[in-house]
């Protein structure tokens, strides 16, 4: 991006007072300090939003790269955030399948993710998409599973994933992160560490 992004005035406060159902102030300001020790970094972030120009303001310099898969979502961030780089990708599942996909790997890869994200050394991964609020929602197997085969192949690398206060997010993120990995949780956001010699 070119220059600095828009920051709304008040800090990560505002973010959570203007994105009522989302981050709490604390899993977002541990997040916040995540990136921020880590810039200018590679940073992969499942899921656009009011947050989106909080993680590139803390990500100045850095490649911040957004996977998302709705296109009024996509249209709306780029239009506030102009120049920023989102991945368009679609999901074919729905929550409830997500006792039935938890060991089946060759269904959980994100297939449509293109080489520059499946090849990248990734310094700290965010995955807080797609929506796993109802039974209806696809639920976020594929994607908590997929970032995890991106963390095996970087180096050393932070993963964040929100609302694992929630039974999919918790049994995904244990399944393929393990506890072994995990640093700390806040309230719902789990922050996992990895880095060789991996397991
Ligand atoms: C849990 S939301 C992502 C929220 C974002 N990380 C944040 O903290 O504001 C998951 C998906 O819902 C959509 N979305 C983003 N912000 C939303 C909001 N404030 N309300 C409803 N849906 C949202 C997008 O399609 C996004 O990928």
């Amino acid at each position: 991006m070119d220059g600095l992004p828009p920051l709304p005035a008040g800090g990560l406060q505002t973010l959570v007072d203007s994105n009522p159902g989302q981050g709490t102030l604390a899993e977002y300001a541990l997040l916040d300090r995540a990136i921020r020790s880590a810039a200018p970094c590679k940073l992969l972030v499942f899921g656009v939003g009011k947050d989106s120009a909080y993680w590139l303001a803390a990500n100045a310099d850095g490649q911040t790269v957004f996977v998302e898969h709705e296109p009024a979502w996509i249209a709306m961030t780029r239009e506030l955030l102009p120049g920023v780089d989102v991945v368009q990708v679609s999901y074919d599942t729905r929550r409830t399948q997500w006792k039935a996909l938890l060991e089946r790997r060759d269904l959980l890869f994100m297939e449509d993710l293109p080489d520059r994200i499946l090849a990248e050394d990734w310094d700290v991964i965010f995955v807080d998409s797609p929506q796993g609020g109802s039974r209806k929602r696809p639920g976020r197997m594929k994607s908590v599973y997929t970032a995890s085969v991106l963390a095996r192949r970087s180096t050393d690398v932070h993963v964040f994933v929100h609302d694992c206060d929630r039974p999919v997010e918790a049994a995904y993120s244990d399944r393929y992160f393990g506890p072994e990995r995990l640093v700390e949780q806040v309230d719902g956001m789990r922050h996992y560490r990895l880095r060789p010699p991996l397991g």
